[in-house]
């Protein structure tokens, strides 16, 4: 492929969005326990510069890890911003401070080549999958279906980060009610910076109602709006989500197309509404699988015109809950 054309395949697909150590400390620090002994998988991650396994590495002897394991994809340079021009890649091996200098020595991470291009989905990547307990890092965007099915069918443990939108594939839903999948810790609101190569930035500035690319300091940042995915426990969603409002039939209006009020703030959930009730998206951040419910959503309900709609007015993409207590 001709160089302007890679540049805009790469640049329609979009999935170069390099995640900061300051973001994956963040999140990291709920789940010190999980990691015990156990090996960790960085699948999407070029070793050499992913933070993901810097994290593990600088944090291998706290969190008394076994064993890290990062892969790359079509990537055998030293590059934050992987080039997809190889078709071979490396994937090293962290086994901890063997020297004890309390440093992470270049001779003590094993640097080995793959046979083919790092995809996740290979043969020899699915093996080290295999011999993985836990898998940390934030997958490319486009592939995030095949990622968390991957994951799933090896029932593996996991904390990737992932669009927003995704709670809503139908691939990716039925998970989250039947709770094999839940959103971390972070709030769903919170704003994530990544970096991202400079043809992305550039194309965002040319853009002018793009708003994606953002200054921050002096460094242009891509925004974008990702959450923690996860199936590993944390105490956040245990926690019961206060509920200080009565239904009225006036605040609480029924759908037009669907037998379920609509409550367009989570924090405005009825304490004593026992039937269905229309939530926005963003409730899976209180979500506490013993205080609710989930019933569905749009699609898995089957809602006629695809969404809930209020005096004829159509509203955003809802999940549909019920309080335990009224089951
Ligand atoms: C969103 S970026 C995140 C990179 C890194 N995990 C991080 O958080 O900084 C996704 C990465 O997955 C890589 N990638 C794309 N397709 C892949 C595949 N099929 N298998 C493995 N990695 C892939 C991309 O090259 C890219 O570096």
């Amino acid at each position: 492929m001709a160089n302007k054309d890679l540049n805009k395949a790469k640049a329609a697909k979009k999935d170069e969005f390099y995640t900061r150590l300051e973001d994956i400390e963040l999140e990291l620090k709920h789940y010190r326990p999980h990691f015990k002994g156990k090996t960790v998988l960085c699948n999407c991650d070029d070793p050499r510069c992913s933070n993901f396994f810097r994290y593990f590495t600088l944090n291998f002897e706290v969190l008394g890890l076994k064993k890290v394991i990062a892969t790359c994809y079509k990537n055998q340079d030293v590059d934050l911003f992987s080039h997809h021009e190889c078709e071979r890649a490396v994937y090293q091996i962290y086994e901890g401070d063997k020297n004890h200098n309390r440093k992470v020595d270049e001779d003590e991470i094993e640097v080995k080549y793959l046979e083919g291009d790092g995809d996740f989905r290979s043969k020899e990547c699915v093996a080290l999958l295999e011999e993985a307990d836990i898998v940390v890092t934030n997958p490319p965007f486009s592939l995030f279906r095949d990622f968390i099915a991957l994951l799933i069918k090896h029932n593996k443990k996991f904390l990737v980060l992932g669009n927003k939108n995704a709670i809503t594939y139908s691939e990716i839903f039925p998970l989250f009610k039947e709770d094999k999948i839940w959103v971390g810790v972070m709030p769903m609101t919170r704003e994530i910076y990544f970096d991202v190569p400079q043809e992305y930035i550039d194309e965002g500035l040319r853009m002018k109602k793009d708003r994606t690319i953002v200054k921050q300091g002096d460094k242009y940042m891509a925004r974008s709006p990702s959450i923690w995915f996860t199936n590993l426990e944390h105490d956040k969603r245990h926690e019961e989500l206060p509920l200080f409002k009565k239904y009225t039939p006036q605040e609480y209006p029924k759908y037009d197309n669907y037998n379920a009020i609509e409550v367009s703030k989570t924090c405005d959930i009825p304490c004593d509404y026992d039937g269905v009730m229309g939530v926005p998206i963003t409730f899976m951040d209180k979500y506490n699988p013993h205080q609710f419910e989930i019933v569905g959503n749009e699609d898995t309900l089957a809602i006629p015109k695809g969404r809930g709609y209020v005096n004829g007015k159509r509203l955003y993409g809802r999940i549909f809950i019920k309080r335990r207590s009224a089951l």
